[in-house]
């Protein structure tokens, strides 16, 4: 059976109510493709202000969660949280937190699974870095961080969980990652989940790409064979994000 197409907006540390109310009013009045399953992340503060006035096909994601249940973790948010305020999703692993805040593999596959456990769908990214892509590393760091999520999960889990492959020297810099990059990562993904996982998830899992989406280069990209979505990042701020979303039809 295809893979849904997928595309996630991550707002990142970004908006006010009234530029995030503006995007959810564009967002209910767009003609989005129905074959399209899409989801956004808005900061914390901004998720149930999203929800309550989002139009209920596409779903809400948090861009983070604690790797623990409710207690005494200042300033931290659960997935019985998330979950209870009607999110659906979070992002876990963006390199913006693994880079900025240091969080590591196996803190980040603590908080797939605790996400995973509390009931919520998880976009797990992966990436490297320039230097890492410009001494060959990029197969290994890819595959060494989805290594540490397999480790703690159930291979049924898979079903949700959506990789988004994210080169890091393609986050933010209008340096987008040519198709062939691109997908020469997915279809290596795709790959080891096929080894290690079983051939099932490696055929359903979806596999997006972020770094630096827009308009004029979505198409290109989403013609690729393991490429299922895209995750994308400030061009999902501005009205051009329908096309983004629309980029299969
Ligand atoms: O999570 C998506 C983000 O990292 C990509 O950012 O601005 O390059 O689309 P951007």
């Amino acid at each position: 059976m295809p893979r849904q197409f997928f595309v996630g907006g991550n707002f990142k540390m970004n908006g006010t109510i009234k530029s995030i109310t503006d995007i959810v009013h564009h967002l209910n009045s767009a003609p989005l493709d129905p074959k399209t399953e899409v989801i956004i992340a808005p900061p914390t503060l901004f998720l149930l202000l999203v929800r309550e006035h989002l139009r209920k096909e596409i779903e809400v994601a948090a861009q983070n969660v604690f790797d623990r249940g409710n207690g005494a973790y200042t300033g931290e948010i659960s997935a019985e949280q998330l979950r209870d305020s009607g999110v659906g999703w979070t992002l876990v692993g963006h390199s913006e937190r693994r880079v900025v805040l240091g969080e590591g593999d196996e803190f980040i596959a603590s908080k797939t699974k605790a996400a995973l456990d509390g009931g919520l769908g998880v976009i797990l990214c992966v990436g490297e870095t320039l230097e890492q892509r410009e001494s060959n590393q990029t197969i290994s760091i890819v595959t060494s961080q989805l290594s540490a999520v397999a480790s703690k999960i159930t291979t049924t889990s898979w079903s949700k969980i959506v990789i988004a492959y994210e080169p890091v020297w393609a986050i933010g810099t209008g340096k987008v990652a040519t198709s062939e990059q691109a997908q020469e990562v997915h279809k290596a993904i795709r790959g080891w989940l096929g080894e290690k996982i079983g051939e099932g998830v490696a055929e359903e899992t979806r596999i997006i790409y972020g770094g630096s989406v827009s308009e004029k280069n979505c198409r290109e990209l989403a013609g690729e064979g393991d490429i299922d979505g895209f995750l994308v990042g400030g061009a999902s701020l501005k009205p051009a994000f329908v096309d983004i979303i629309n980029a299969r039809q």
